[in-house]
C-alpha cells in the first residue's frame, strides 16, 4: 500500500495496572533516622501543630504567632514569594525545632501560564503534552515557593450538571488513569531532591463525581465493586506513578464521609496499594462530618478523621483543638499521631525543605510566561479543541478568499473567562483572546470586524441588537460567534440544572444565521453543554473547554487552518440534560436500545399501553447522545480498515496484538486519536458495553495510510467480579479500533483459562 508506515502501538504494558507496591518515599535510612529523632524531640503540641493546615492570613506578621509556636505544618493560598520567605524564616529561625512550613496551592491547570482546564487537557488524548504542562506548572509555582499542589483531580465525571467536571479528565476510567499519572510525573519531576518538585495530591478520594443529581457535595452510593472497577483505578495509577499525597473528598459514600472512612485510607490506600505518603482532608471536610451527622462535634470529627488514617487537617482546626484531649483520653493513640507526623515530615524532607527552606523571591517571575511555556500552552489549547460539526467544509476559513470576517459573542474577547475555573494565579492581562489573536495573526489579510452584542454569557439582549448583528453580517464574508460560559459557571459549587447556552447566545447564533453568510460557532465552556438546538443555526461548531492563556492564538490558527483540530471528547454530550447521567461505558441492561424506539412525536393520540418489546430510552430524547465519548472531527477524513488480531484466543498471561490500517482519505495531513475498546460479553457480573483500553495519536499525511498497532496484555481485562476478586474471566470478547466509542466493527476473540 502506498506510503504504508508501521507504527508500533503504545503498549498498554506501560504498567498502569493496579499497583502492588507503590514507590516508597525514596528517603534513605539516615533521613528516616533523622525523622525518628525529630519526632522524639517534639512535644505533643508540636506534633499536633504539624497536622494543622491553615489558609494564609495574608501576611507573615498575622501568622507569626502560630508559626513560631509550631502550631501549623502547612499553609495554603500564599503565593507571594516574599511573604512565603518571611513566613518560612519565622518557622525555621524562631520556632523551637525550626521545622519548615510546606506551602500549598491549587495549581490545577497551570500557575501563571494557564493551560486548558483539565477536561480540555483530557480532550488532547496526549499524556506527554499534559505531563509537560504539569512540569511547567511546577517550575512556575515552585519558583514562588509553592511546593504542593492539590492536583490531579481524578474524579470520574459522568454528569455535566456537576460543575467540577471542568476539573476532571471526564467519564472514562482509563483516560483518567493516564492523565492523572501524567500530571503526577509532570508535577513531581525528579522527585525527592528536585527543587522544582511540586508534590502532587490525587483527589478527591473518592467518588465525589458521582454526587447524586449532579449537585456538588451531595451523597454518593457507589458499592465497593463499582468503586474498584470504575473509581479507584485512577488513584491506583497516581500512587503507582509516585503521588506523594492524596486528599479525601467531601462526599459521604453509602453513608460514610470519605474523611472518616477507614476502609478507604487504611485498608485500600495503605494496606492494599502500599501507599506511604500523606493524606490530607479537603477544606474543612473533617468539620463537615458534623453537618453530615457522622460526628456529634469537632472533637469526634477529629477522632474519626485521624483514626481513619487522615494525617493533616485542612482548615477545620479540629486537630489542633482536640487531639491533645483525645490522646489523653486514649481515643487516639500517640502512635497514630506519630504516624501522621512522620508522613508530614517525610514529605518535607522529600521536598528538601529542611536543607533549602527559602526561595529566591526576586527570581520568581523570571520563569513565568516564557516562550517555551506559552508554546506548550498554545499546543495544549490547539489539541484540546474538538471539532463537532463542519457542514459544507465551512472550516477552515480561507484567508486568501475572504475580505471581511465578523467576530461576535461574549467569549470573543474575555481574558478572565477564557482561563476557566481554578486559575487563581493566572493573570488575564497575559491572556491572548480569540479577537486579539485574529487581529494580530490574520488582520493583515482579512478585515476583522467586532460586534460583541453580548458582554457576558448570561446577558439577555434586545431583538434590535440581534437584528443589528444580522444586518452587519450581511456585509461580511463569514461570522464567528464565540459563546460558552463565564468561568464562574463551572467549577466547585457551581452546578447547573439546565445546560443550554445561557442568555441570548442561541438567539445570537440564529441572528448570525439570518445573514445568510457562513456561520462558525466556537464554544469556550467548562463542561459539555446541550447545543443541539444551536446546530441548525451554525455551519461549524468548534468546542474549546476554557482554553487558557493561549486559547486565542490556538483558536485563530484552527479557524484559518494553520492547524487541524485533533481533540476528542472526554465526556459524552447529551441531547438534553434529562438524559444525564450518560456515559459510553454503560451496562447493556436487559432491554438495550435497538433502533426500534418510538419517540414522542411518533406516538398516536390514545395509543394503548405498551411495554413488552420496549427498550431502555427516553420518549422525548431517544437513547443516544448528541456526541459520544471519543468523538471529534478533523479537516480531513480517516478510513479505518478491519481490526486484525494476531490470534483468536488468548490465555490470561498473554498479550493481544491488535492492529488496524488507518487511511487519510482527505487532502491534508492531520492527526487522529485512534482508540481501542474492548467488551467482555458475558461475566459473573454485567459488564460495560465498551471500555477504552488504549489510544494513540497518529499523524497521517494526506492520501497515506498507517498500520496502527496495539499491545494489550490480557491482564488489562481483569475486573472485580461477583466474588470481589480481581480476575480475568475466560470467555468471549470483542475488540474495536475506532475513531470514537460509537464507531467501528468489532473483532472477536476468546480468553481461555
Ligand atoms: C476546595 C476543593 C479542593 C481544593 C481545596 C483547597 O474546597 O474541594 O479541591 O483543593 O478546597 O483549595
Amino acid at each position: 500500500m502506498k506510503g504504508q508506515i508501521f507504527i508500533l502501538g503504545l503498549a498498554a504494558l506501560i504498567g498502569l495496572s493496579a499497583c502492588q507496591n507503590a514507590p516508597s518515599s525514596g528517603l534513605d535510612a539516615q533521613t528516616e533516622r533523622k525523622i525518628d529523632a525529630l519526632i522524639d524531640q517534639m512535644t505533643l503540641a508540636e506534633k499536633i501543630g504539624q497536622t494543622n493546615q491553615l489558609s494564609s492570613f495574608g501576611t507573615a506578621d498575622a501568622m507569626a504567632g502560630v508559626i513560631s509556636g509550631g502550631g501549623v505544618g502547612s499553609i495554603l493560598n500564599e503565593v507571594n514569594p516574599e511573604v512565603i520567605n518571611q513566613m518560612q524564616r519565622i518557622a525555621v529561625e524562631e520556632s523551637r525545632l525550626g521545622i519548615p512550613i510546606l506551602f500549598a496551592r491549587d495549581v490545577i491547570h497551570g500557575f501563571r501560564t494557564i493551560f486548558p482546564i483539565p477536561l480540555g487537557l483530557a480532550a488532547t488524548f496526549n499524556p506527554e503534552l499534559v505531563e509537560q504542562g504539569g512540569r511547567i506548572a511546577a517550575v512556575e509555582a515552585t519558583a514562588s515557593g509553592v511546593r504542593w499542589t492539590f492536583s490531579p483531580m481524578l474524579d470520574i465525571s459522568r454528569d455535566a450538571r456537576w460543575g467540577r467536571i471542568a476539573e476532571s479528565s471526564g467519564e472514562d476510567t482509563y483516560l483518567n488513569k493516564v492523565m492523572g499519572a501524567a500530571l503526577v510525573r509532570g508535577y513531581q519531576g525528579q522527585g525527592a531532591g528536585d527543587p522544582t518538585c511540586m508534590a502532587a495530591c490525587a483527589k478527591h478520594f473518592i467518588g465525589y463525581g458521582a454526587a447524586e443529581g449532579g449537585r456538588d457535595y451531595n451523597s454518593t452510593y457507589i458499592p465497593e465493586r463499582q468503586l474498584r472497577n470504575v473509581y479507584t483505578p485512577p488513584f491506583e495509577a497516581a500512587v503507582e506513578a509516585g503521588a506523594m499525597t492524596l486528599m479525601t473528598s467531601f462526599n459521604d459514600n453509602d453513608g460514610i464521609p470519605a474523611t472518616g472512612n477507614r476502609f478507604l485510607i487504611e485498608e485500600l490506600l495503605h494496606n492494599e496499594w502500599g501507599f506511604d505518603g500523606m493524606v490530607v482532608t479537603d477544606w474543612n471536610s473533617a468539620g463537615e462530618m458534623i453537618a453530615h451527622g457522622f460526628a456529634k462535634d469537632g472533637k469526634e470529627a477529629a477522632e474519626k478523621s485521624i483514626n481513619a488514617g487522615v494525617d493533616m487537617d485542612m482548615m477545620s482546626h479540629n486537630y489542633s483543638l482536640h487531639l491533645e484531649e483525645l490522646i489523653e483520653e486514649g481515643k487516639v493513640s500517640e502512635e497514630r499521631l506519630d504516624e501522621a507526623v512522620r508522613s508530614i515530615l517525610r514529605l518535607k524532607f522529600q521536598l528538601g525543605l529542611f536543607e533549602n527552606p527559602y526561595i529566591e523571591a526576586e527570581k520568581a517571575r523570571e520563569v513565568c510566561y516564557t516562550e517555551e511555556h506559552l508554546e506548550a500552552a498554545y499546543r495544549s489549547a490547539l489539541e484540546s479543541a474538538v471539532l463537532l460539526q463542519n457542514e459544507k467544509q465551512t472550516l477552515p476559513l480561507d484567508a486568501s478568499k475572504m475580505r471581511t470576517l465578523l467576530v461576535t459573542g461574549p467569549l470573543a474577547d474575555a481574558p478572565y473567562e477564557q482561563l476557566g475555573t481554578w486559575a487563581f494565579d493566572g493573570e488575564p492581562a497575559h491572556t491572548v483572546t480569540p479577537l486579539k489573536a485574529l487581529k494580530e495573526q490574520y488582520g493583515d489579510r482579512v478585515k476583522i470586524l467586532y460586534e460583541p452584542v453580548m458582554s457576558f454569557s448570561r446577558e439577555r439582549v434586545s431583538q434590535a441588537a440581534l437584528d443589528r448583528l444580522t444586518a452587519r453580517a450581511k456585509g461580511c464574508d463569514a461570522v464567528v460567534v464565540f459563546g460558552g460560559e463565564e468561568a464562574i459557571l463551572s467549577g466547585e459549587a457551581h452546578c447547573l440544572a439546565d445546560l443550554n447556552l445561557q442568555g441570548s447566545q442561541s438567539e445570537l447564533i440564529a441572528a448570525a444565521r439570518r445573514s445568510g453568510k457562513p456561520v462558525v460557532t466556537v464554544i469556550l465552556a467548562g463542561r459539555p453543554l446541550t447545543v443541539k438546538r444551536d446546530l441548525k443555526h451554525t455551519d461549524a461548531l468548534l468546542y474549546a473547554f476554557h482554553p487558557g492563556t493561549m486559547g486565542g492564538p490556538a483558536l485563530a490558527d484552527l479557524l484559518f487552518g494553520k492547524a487541524a483540530p485533533s481533540g476528542k471528547l472526554p465526556a459524552t454530550f447529551p441531547v438534553t440534560v434529562g438524559q444525564i447521567p450518560m456515559h459510553y461505558n454503560h451496562n447493556m441492561t436487559g432491554r438495550p436500545a435497538n433502533g426500534t424506539e418510538v419517540l414522542l412525536e411518533d406516538i398516536a393520540i390514545g395509543a394503548g399501553q405498551t411495554s413488552l418489546g420496549c427498550t431502555s430510552y427516553m420518549l422525548d430524547a431517544g437513547f443516544y447522545p448528541l456526541y459520544p465519548f471519543g468523538y471529534g472531527l478533523s479537516y480531513t477524513t480517516f478510513e479505518y480498515g478491519a481490526v486484525q488480531l494476531d490470534k483468536q484466543s488468548y490465555t490470561t498471561g498473554e498479550v493481544i496484538r491488535a492492529s488496524c490500517v488507518v487511511r487519510n482519505t482527505g487532502s491534508r495531513t492531520a492527526t487522529e486519536v485512534v482508540q481501542l475498546y474492548v467488551r467482555d460479553l458475558v461475566g459473573s457480573i454485567t459488564r460495560p458495553v465498551k471500555e477504552l483500553k488504549a489510544f494513540r495519536r497518529v499523524e497521517i499525511p494526506a492520501g497515506e495510510e498507517m498500520k496502527v498497532e496495539f499491545e494489550l496484555p490480557v491482564s488489562e481485562l481483569a475486573f472485580w467480579n461477583i466474588d470481589l476478586k480481581k480476575v480475568v474471566e475466560p470467555g468471549d470478547f470483542q475488540l474495536w479500533i475506532a475513531p470514537h466509542s460509537a464507531a467501528g466493527e468489532a473483532a472477536a476473540f476468546a480468553v481461555t483459562e
